[in-house]
């Protein structure tokens, strides 16, 4: 005969394979202090609406606090043949509590139970990612307020473009992160409603308060309808896919790292301590770090992509594919959060190559755009413009020196109306201070921006 919790109606043992198959505690166990925090706030509810007296809670809630206790020294034997976290859990609670443990899943079944779990889970998940998005946003802050001043070539198609300055670049990093966090706070804001309620399914025939274990357990609200309750998973498919999108801008700010920490380049500088060498070759330090974030981001897609197809088959209500969401929600939120540890460690410590960085950018005529609009600016039609800075570029080009290396007279050979004050537009500095306006590259705007963005986060 069964010996499972549900095993009333089973005439055999469950197969030893299939228990193997079906479990998932070895990968839910994870969830146990949000089970307990869930089981609390249903067990007190039961007992202010009548249906479990003061003293079984009082048994329920020590009893539970006391396997907490249990599983947070390491000291609990989970057993595969419980199942999952929920039974593990409520199986050990009879075990110390005797009939009381018994009565906890009054009015409550796994499928509300479990959708309380990973939503409580992943809303920790979320508050975590907000504070090292924080962190990492703060310290691009920083750095761009160091380098507001450093001049680097801008780049399209990762030609030299313009000159632009670093502290721009970063702080195009950051807003990229700012909506990402936006996009968490979201998704947080979505999730945030009570399924404990919908039972398996339907509802529940016992007299439940769920406003009130919903506000014992901080949630904004209670779900509307059981089926939607117990069945959708779109809250962990939401956290994934704001983690790909970020761990997208991660990835791609690890490939800028990891092609301006070459020598070709050497516009950056990553420490010593966040870098390995090669067991062959000893002169080299690589960037694994920025690599092996662009390398997680193929997971944290992968995560995604596994939990949206996981849920498009399914039917309502609650099935048991649902299991299957787990690894690939833990394995993202795991992923994102150790990304942004580095990340925010390593940022704070990325040494700009400022004289690297503005000789590359003067050695790649990247201020022909400001010839351009100079010689518009003393009356000539844009398109006349660029075709006559693409013959001093030629020219340029051929001496093997930057526009503002030729002489005036030069100069003067492509078009009589360039006058002295030409320097001041074609040299780096010019350039980048010209672009002063919301938005721009000059070191004045992008001190304005910090101190705006200084303004609104305190
Ligand atoms: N381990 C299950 C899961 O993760 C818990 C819910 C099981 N419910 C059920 N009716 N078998 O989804």
């Amino acid at each position: 005969m069964s010996a499972k919790l549900w095993g009333g109606r089973f005439a055999e043992s469950t197969s030893t394979l299939v228990e193997r198959f079906s479990e998932s505690v070895s990968f839910d166990a994870r969830l146990y202090r949000h089970d307990i925090r869930g089981s609390i706030a249903h067990a007190r509810m039961l007992a202010a609406v009548g249906v479990l007296t003061a003293d079984d809670v009082a048994a329920i809630v020590k009893g539970l606090g006391d396997i907490e206790a249990e599983i947070d020294a390491g000291q609990f034997e989970w057993k595969t043949e419980l199942e999952d976290v929920h039974m593990n859990i409520e199986a050990r609670l009879t075990e110390r509590i005797g009939d009381a443990g018994k009565r906890l899943h009054t009015g409550r079944s796994r499928n509300d139970q479990v959708a309380t779990d990973i939503r409580l889970y992943v809303r920790d998940a979320i508050d975590d990612v907000l504070a090292l998005i924080d962190t990492l946003a703060g310290a691009l802050l920083d750095l761009a307020e160091t380098e507001a001043d450093t001049v680097m070539p801008g780049f399209t198609h990762l030609q030299i473009a313009q000159p632009v300055t670093f502290g721009h670049h970063l702080l195009a990093w950051r807003e990229q992160l700012l909506r990402d966090h936006s996009r968490f706070v979201d998704a947080r804001r979505r999730m945030n409603l009570l399924p404990l309620g919908a039972a398996a399914l339907a509802g529940t025939v016992y007299p439940i308060d769920r406003a009130r274990v919903a506000a014992e357990l901080g949630f904004d609200g209670v779900t509307e309808n059981s089926l939607d309750t117990v069945s959708d998973r779109d809250f962990a498919i939401e956290f994934c896919a704001a983690a790909s999108l970020l761990m997208v801008h991660l990835s791609r700010w690890s490939e800028e790292l990891i092609l301006w920490a070459t020598p070709m380049f050497g516009f950056v500088d990553l420490p010593d301590r966040f870098c390995t060498g090669s067991s062959i070759m000893p002169q080299k330090k690589n960037p694994d770090v920025p690599e092996l974030v662009r390398g997680k981001t193929a997971r944290v897609i992968g995560d995604l992509t596994a939990l949206l197809v996981l849920m498009k088959g399914q039917p309502l209500a609650y099935n048991r594919d649902n299991q299957e969401d787990k690894e690939p929600l833990f394995d993202a939120i795991d992923t994102v959060t150790i990304c942004l540890q580095v990340f925010g460690e390593m940022m704070p410590h990325v040494k700009a190559n400022r004289p690297r960085m503005r000789e590359a950018a003067f050695r790649g005529f990247s201020t022909a755009t400001d010839l351009a609009d100079y010689l518009v600016k003393k009356g000539m039609a844009f398109r006349d413009a660029h075709h006559v800075v693409g013959s001093a570029v030629a020219h340029a080009a051929k001496q093997g020196c930057d526009l503002s290396e030729l002489s005036l007279e030069t100069l003067q050979g492509f078009s009589p109306t360039i006058a002295a004050d030409v320097f001041e537009v074609i040299t780096l500095d010019g350039s980048v201070a010209a672009r002063d306006h919301i938005g721009g590259t000059a070191p004045a705007q992008v001190r304005a921006a910090i101190a705006r963005a200084r303004q609104q986060t305190g």
